[in-house]
């Protein structure tokens, strides 16, 4: 039998997450959004293209849940993007609300699934999912480690004009502007980039990295980046999917790894058939582990001004 995924949310991320797990085959794609019409139009256009990219995955839309019902995973991409001047951290509130009740909507129908949160600001959202689910912290995991490192690897690649699959990258902590990108972490064939590109370059190349959202924010004008976060979003869901076990950087919730407890950061994960794993705890000096915990900091203070929301 087919595996299914639900995807919440028919807008730029979500269409186009959407459309790579369709051509990928990976699943069974049920598309959700409050918008009448929008997922069943663009589920039934992606259907349409399917002769053509030759897959036989089916894609249903939906503006209510019944349909997601029994999901593997539900990746969750509802809420409103930045737009420019915006940080992430602007949409807390709405998207706090957006979170709370889809996620509601979710567990109601896919009481075993696995969510992939999406959306923004994302680690302080994978607690309100987390929270509003009841489910075990395994369970919940927030996209934006392999996103951010991937920009890393982008830019690694441009610089040396190598292969981008010759390239790893790591990027740890919250998904914004204090993510910790970590060139000792991050090789081209095996080589750590320290060795190969100089320090004062490597420093703009991790200020860019920590910039990519925005980047992308200002280029586009309307709304925020898509292609790359849904290409992250289902190499995660592929790695559960087919039980890889890929070594990914993730939102996880930290239980005193990396001396940080009852916390969404970004640290590197297994990803297979259960979900988060293991949580892969790295050596780190003690310039990098200071830089996480101020990112994890970062975080803490979303989370508390969630607490003293309504
Ligand atoms: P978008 O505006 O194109 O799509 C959002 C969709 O959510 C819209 O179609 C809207 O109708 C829908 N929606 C709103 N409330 C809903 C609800 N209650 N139930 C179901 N659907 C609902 O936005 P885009 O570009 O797809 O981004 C989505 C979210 O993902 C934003 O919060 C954005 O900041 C975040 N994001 C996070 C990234 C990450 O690295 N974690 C990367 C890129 C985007
Ligand atoms: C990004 O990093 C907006 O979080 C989104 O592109």
């Amino acid at each position: 039998m087919k595996q299914k995924v639900t995807v919440v949310g028919a807008g730029n991320v979500g269409a186009t997450a959407a459309q790579r797990l369709a051509e990928k085959e990976l699943c069974d794609v049920i598309v959700v959004d409050i918008i009448e019409g929008v997922p069943q139009g663009k589920s039934l256009d992606l259907t349409q293209a399917a002769p053509i990219e030759k897959h036989d995955a089916h894609l249903t839309g939906a503006n209510s849940y019944e349909a997601s019902a029994n999901s593997d995973i539900v990746i969750i991409t509802a809420g409103i993007p930045r737009k420019p001047g915006m940080s992430r951290d602007d949409l807390l509130s709405t998207n706090r609300g957006i979170i709370r009740s889809v996620t509601k909507e979710v567990v109601k129908y896919s009481p075993n699934a696995i969510l992939i949160i999406v959306s923004n600001p994302l680690d302080a959202m994978c607690h309100v999912a987390m929270e509003e689910s009841g489910f075990p912290k395994h369970k919940v995991i927030g996209m934006a480690g392999v996103l951010d490192s991937a920009r890393f690897r982008a830019f690694i690649s441009m610089e040396l004009s190598v292969s981008v699959e010759n390239i790893h990258a790591l990027v740890m902590g919250g998904h914004g502007d204090t993510m910790v990108p970590l060139p000792r972490f991050s090789t081209v064939a095996g080589v750590p980039i320290t060795e190969l590109i100089p320090a004062t370059r490597i420093e703009e190349m991790v200020t860019r990295t920590r910039n990519g959202g925005a980047e992308i924010v200002s280029l586009l004008k309307t709304g925020s980046a898509y292609y790359a976060p849904a290409s992250a979003a289902v190499e995660m869901a592929e790695s559960i999917l087919k039980d890889k076990k890929k070594i990914l950087p993730c939102a996880a919730y930290l239980t005193g790894e990396y001396g940080i407890s009852d916390l969404f950061v970004g640290v590197p994960v297994k990803l297979g058939a259960k979900g988060i794993e293991q949580i892969i705890e790295l050596k780190l000096s003690a310039e990098e582990q200071q830089a996480l915990k101020k990112s994890a900091s970062a975080v803490q203070e979303l989370v508390d001004a969630m607490k003293k929301m309504a």
